[in-house]
């Protein structure tokens, strides 16, 4: 979070966080209030309502504040990464991870544990001595095997949803073609172990802790890259899973997208199919993308894209409101200045539902009513499971 946005938002935060106190609030004569806050809204229609954090932001009161009064679950952005927890082979470092757990417990939030195995964030050791030939293949699978115990372990009890597997589906612009089954050919891990790895991954984490929910978590699945190919392979694959025995219990579909390109417009049927299956379903990192002027202020180069954003923030969040099994709804950050969007597409930005100074968009209040809506025509409580015990 930059000091310079913070400074500006400070005088305004009373008033948002005023009116959006998570607290339902008491009125003079004792009824409730409904409560205007996403994650009060969101518990009316038994969804929870999440960020991913960097736990050094947390240092902001002003954005601690902010998370702990509009979201009721929180995702490491970061740091609960293979790269970030055992930087040195043997050496942990959980101090992030075990922040977020402790601020969320503080607050009354859950926490989605992201990611047990990826391709991306590894830690350097891992890849030089897989590259170098003095980490085999074997001992690869050993030490994923222990890395898997070693972490779940580490937050057992803690940890609501673990993201377990991420990004093995390949992309219509990848450059490695497709296994036969859609799996991603190039992807470090298949290439070292084998689609197998995938089922054990998630048979290593049920053994650490059998109460978390497990999900394979991928982008893209939901008809973005204008085919639903990826969501196809990514449907067949996890039925075979659960035929299998495999202890999967959930499909995270990420949510990155952006306004040059046409709203996914069969999430809601996407995310079904999943839950008709039997699986819970989340959108886990949404965040929705487009064109600045520049990465200071996140202007939209195109003023009629800040009214894309919120469309687009609204229907993903309608296509979860409208499966039963959709149990949480997480952005990919809650404010601009710590989006990770300006820094790895070039020229875009804009991409949370708070600005750069920690104001509220469009988008916030797309969703607020949006809830608002799903709560009004809903019994209290649609028993969607969306309680840790559940
Ligand atoms: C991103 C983080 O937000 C960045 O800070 C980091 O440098 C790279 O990873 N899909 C995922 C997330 O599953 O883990 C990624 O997070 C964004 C894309």
């Amino acid at each position: 979070m930059r000091l310079r946005a913070l400074a500006v938002a400070a005088v305004s935060m009373v008033a948002v966080l005023a009116a959006s106190s998570g607290a339902v609030a008491a009125t003079h004569d004792g009824a409730k209030a409904a409560p205007t806050s996403l994650r009060g809204l969101a518990a009316e229609v038994g969804l929870r309502f999440g960020t991913a954090i960097i736990p050094f932001d947390l240092d902001h009161p002003d954005y601690a504040a902010t998370a702990a009064a509009q979201f009721s679950t929180v995702t490491p952005g970061n740091e609960m990464k293979w790269q970030v927890v055992e930087p040195t082979q043997g050496v942990f470092d959980w101090s992030g991870g075990d922040r977020l757990v402790q601020f969320a417990g503080a607050n009354g939030m859950l926490v989605r544990g992201h990611t047990l195995v990826w391709h991306n964030q590894l830690p350097n050791w891992l890849t030089q001595g897989v590259a170098n030939g003095t980490i085999s293949d074997d001992q690869l699978r050993d030490l994923l095997h222990q890395h898997i115990t070693t972490e779940v372990t580490h937050f057992k009890g803690q940890i609501w949803q673990w993201d377990v597997a991420n990004e093995f589906f390949a992309n219509t612009f990848d450059s490695a073609p497709p296994l036969p089954d859609g799996v991603s050919s190039g992807d470090f891990w298949i290439r070292h172990l084998g689609e197998g790895v995938l089922a054990d991954a998630f048979r290593w984490a049920h053994a650490a802790d059998p109460h978390a929910l497990l999900f394979y978590n991928d982008f893209n699945i939901a008809g973005e890259d204008g085919s639903n190919l990826k969501s196809d392979n990514v449907f067949a694959f996890v039925k075979q899973l659960l035929a299998e025995g495999v202890p999967i219990d959930g499909v995270g579909d990420q949510g990155h997208l952006d306004t040059q390109f046409g709203f996914p417009t069969k999430m809601q049927q996407d995310l079904q199919r999943f839950a008709d299956l039997g699986l819970k379903v989340a959108v886990t990192e949404a965040d929705v993308r487009t064109f600045v002027t520049d990465t200071a202020t996140q202007k939209p180069t195109n003023s009629l894209a800040v009214f894309a954003h919120a469309h687009y923030y609204d229907q993903m969040l309608k296509a979860c409101l409208g499966v039963r099994a959709c149990i949480s709804f997480t952005v990919w950050g809650f404010a601009d200045a710590d989006s990770w969007v300006p820094g790895f597409f070039k020229g875009e930005g804009f991409a949370t539902i708070f600005d750069v100074n920690l104001q509220p968009k469009t988008a916030f209040t797309d969703l607020q009513q949006d809830l608002q809506l799903a709560g009004d025509g809903a019994p209290h409580r649609t028993g969607r499971g969306s309680d840790f015990d559940d």
